[in-house]
């Protein structure tokens, strides 16, 4: 007897096996272990110690930005002939990491600073806007802020309204942006603005780099948390740029900005599993030391299976966000995997931060241990470069074949 022909399974066999590979290599090179060191040395000696107090008084860390110059690391995977360390991009993620680990809202700066905003310079710049905009950035003299989210557009990012208006050789660009990380302090803006008026959504958008002299800063956001980051509104009123300012084609912007963001996610990846790592430390250490009914409450199973899930979700995290990475370093595809990778590290890290506060009860609660602080940092993993929501829909529209991105 056979079974009736199934449709469906011919079109199951037909899934290139090139979309399993599964990169099974687990070792860092020498290189990356080095960056991951000299990343966590630091952040043990200048970060961990003044992350409350920065959290605290809501203070920018200008002092530990100058410091992460000098070691290179506000320009780790900038290839050296444009200022950077020509460190690989998995090395750049083990950065994120460890800074997260110490103060989330450095790893954030850094993160903007980085894949938002040099990487696409780096990759849609002419030779020209390479060579004038990328050093400063790479050797962290300038801090960069990308500027794409608006009032009305936020997840539907495509339906900004910001106008480049044509002007001479150039264009007049008005309209205001929210949610731009490092803006305040910023000197170098990627900013996407409507060149073609007739296209409504994604289609005639374009980006440009902008100075600080072309926008004004109107005000910066009181948050729930990272609060040694920046995050502020500004606006751009009739700012006059030349052909020069263009990043890529004409109308091509909104292809930048989602390149730009498949990169990012998995940055933000990273920086979710550092938070998470922080709060597993605090608690593991916690619950071998505190006592409850005559014995350490690391020996109460109740305890040790909290652990051991933070431990495994932390670990499949980490591996989501290394594949991701990885894909990214070989120049193929890494759309899904970046989202994957962000969607289950966010959540996760919302997820075992809550933990790490039940481990510790009272004590989670307030702010003489630092684990509140890390469930609030988590939160916003799951919200900018994204939501939960948006990834989803990323990774549903690349298992289905739909909307395939177009090559940029
Ligand atoms: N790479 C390259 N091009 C892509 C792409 C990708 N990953 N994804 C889509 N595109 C292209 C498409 O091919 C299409 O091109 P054509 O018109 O030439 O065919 C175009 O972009 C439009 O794509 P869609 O039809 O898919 O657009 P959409 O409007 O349906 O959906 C979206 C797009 C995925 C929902 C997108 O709007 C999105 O990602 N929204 C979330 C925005 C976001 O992440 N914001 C974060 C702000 S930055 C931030 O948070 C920084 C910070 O401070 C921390």
């Amino acid at each position: 007897m056979s079974l009736p022909a199934r449709p469906w399974c011919a079109a199951a066999r037909l899934t290139p096996p090139e979309a399993y590979d599964p990169l099974v290599d687990f070792e860092l090179t020498p290189e990356q272990r080095e960056i991951q060191a000299l990343a966590r040395d630091f952040v043990r000696q200048e970060v961990e110690p003044h992350a409350a107090e920065w959290d605290r008084e809501r203070r920018f860390p200008r002092e530990a930005l100058a410091r992460l110059a000098d070691l290179g690391l506000m320009g780790v995977c900038v290839p050296e002939a444009y200022g950077g360390a020509g460190a690989d991009f998995l090395s750049y993620v083990l950065v994120l990491e460890e800074l997260s680990r110490g103060d989330a809202g450095l790893g954030v700066t850094v993160a903007v600073h980085t894949s938002a905003v040099t990487l696409p310079l780096v990759r849609f710049g002419s030779e020209e806007q390479r060579a004038r905009f990328v050093p400063p950035l790479a050797r962290g003299e300038q801090l960069g802020a990308f500027c794409l989210t608006e009032p009305e557009a936020g997840s539907d990012a495509g339906a900004l309204r910001t106008r480049a208006e044509p002007d001479g050789d150039g264009w007049r660009i008005t309209g205001s942006k929210q949610w731009v990380t490092n803006g305040r302090y910023a000197g170098t803006f990627l900013l996407f603005a409507r060149t073609d008026p007739q296209t409504p959504g994604p289609g005639g958008v374009s980006a440009f780099v902008l100075d600080a002299g072309h926008v004004r800063i109107t005000r910066d956001e009181e948050k729930l948390g990272l609060n040694s980051s920046v995050t502020s509104d500004l606006v751009v009123e009739g700012a006059r740029v030349g052909r020069d300012r263009l990043l890529h084609e004409e109308g091509k912007g909104f292809h930048v900005a989602m390149a730009t963001l498949d990169a990012g996610r998995i940055g933000i990846a990273a920086q979710a599993v550092g938070i998470a790592q922080a709060a597993f430390d605090v608690a593991r250490a916690y619950a071998k030391e505190r006592h409850a009914f005559g014995r350490a409450i690391a020996e109460f199973q109740a305890i040790q299976h909290k652990l051991a899930d933070m431990s495994t979700e932390i670990d499949a995290a980490r591996l989501l966000v290394y594949r991701a990475a990885m894909l990214k370093e070989r120049g193929e595809p890494h759309t899904e995997a970046g989202a994957k990778a962000k969607l289950y590290a966010s959540e996760m890290a919302r997820r075992q931060t809550a933990e790490a506060i039940q481990i510790l009860g009272g004590y989670g609660y307030t702010k003489e241990f630092p684990v509140e602080r890390y469930y609030r940092d988590a939160k916003v993993t799951e919200i900018y470069e994204g939501t939960s929501e948006i990834q989803r829909l990323v990774i549903a529209r690349q298992i289905l074949g739909l909307h395939a991105p177009a090559a940029v």
